[in-house]
């Protein structure tokens, strides 16, 4: 049989692999024969892969320590890893969602990918309204600042540490969005893909958290997509694992949205919008 996916003894390096949509996208990349490194900070308990490597991704020391027991040369990425910002402060929650994918991105994938290789976040129909002005005047200074300290300074200086850690998912995820498009070019030159996949509500670690912040569980579901229940973390592993196969070999710059159409609703005006505009949430505290 042809193997269509080519991932066949690729060096598959995958980000928050213990849980969710991470662990589904590991579990599928072992079956089509990779060799899954799984970077997260509670043990991953899935079978056959190559190694597992504990990383605290709001530290930059343990991300620098890891990234010393991976193999020099990747050939696929899977940014995964993610908190919701109910458990976290603003800061925390973008360095994890937003500084740590930039970071790994410029200081060990520009260095250690080449020609063929491909890197996939996943973000969030959360940051849908990313390409809106008005949102772009926050997240812009932290992704044009550079490297690890550099963007830790700027967020810091900005002082919204004050805001609830969710509204620093929405910032993240906004950012990590815009990021696709800021970077996908210069590795382009390179050969090497680089897209985002935006979940909309799945059953994983994290749902007990979305639906607190949503209200309760028929709010979280009143504000997914027309399936009638939230996805399953295969169902966001899939197309994760596509979107760097051989199978998407023309598809960089992409933001794959997955949410059984609630965004396309949302964006067209014919259905309330559920995600918020960071901009509009900025303009209401002010005239608190
Ligand atoms: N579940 C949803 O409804 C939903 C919707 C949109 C986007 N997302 C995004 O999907 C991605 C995957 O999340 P999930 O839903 O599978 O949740 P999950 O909680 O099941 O998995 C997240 C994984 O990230 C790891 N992680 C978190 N913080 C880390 C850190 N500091 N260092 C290392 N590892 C860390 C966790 O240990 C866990 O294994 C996240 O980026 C999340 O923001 C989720």
């Amino acid at each position: 049989m042809k193997d269509y996916f080519g991932y066949n003894g690729k060096i598959c390096v995958v980000t928050g692999a213990s849980s969710g949509m991470g662990k589904a996208a590991a579990e599928m990349l072992v079956d089509l024969g990779a060799k899954v490194y799984a970077l997260d900070f509670n043990e991953c308990p899935v079978e056959g892969i190559e190694k597992f490597v504990k990383m605290n991704l709001s530290d930059k020391e343990s991300i620098d320590a890891g990234f010393e027991q991976i193999p020099e040369h990747i050939d696929s990425f899977f940014g995964i890893a993610g908190v919701s910002g109910i458990k976290t402060d603003f800061n925390t929650t973008v360095t994890i969602d937003l500084i740590a994918n930039t970071y790994i991105t410029e200081e060990y994938l520009a260095k250690r990918m080449s020609n063929g290789g491909a890197i996939a976040y996943i973000t969030s129909t959360g940051g849908n309204n990313w390409e809106k002005e008005g949102n772009k005047k926050y997240f812009l200074p932290v992704i044009e600042a550079s490297g690890w300290e550099g963007r830790k300074a700027v967020l810091e200086a900005m002082n919204l540490n004050v805001l609830p850690g969710p509204l620093g998912y929405l910032f993240a995820k906004c950012a990590m969005n815009y990021y696709v498009a800021y970077v996908q070019k210069d590795f382009a030159a390179k050969g090497i893909r680089v897209n985002a996949l935006l979940p909309g509500s799945t059953n994983t670690g994290m749902k007990d958290e979305f639906q607190m912040a949503a209200g309760g569980e028929e709010k979280l579901l009143a504000s997914a997509g027309y399936a009638g229940r939230l996805a399953k973390p295969e169902e966001m592993g899939r197309p994760v694992v596509f979107l760097n196969s051989d199978m998407a070999s023309f598809i960089s710059g992409e933001l794959l949205v997955v949410d059984f159409g609630s965004i396309i609703e949302e964006n067209a005006g014919l259905r309330p919008s559920a995600t918020m505009e960071f901009d509009a949430i900025m303009s209401r505290l002010k005239n608190r």
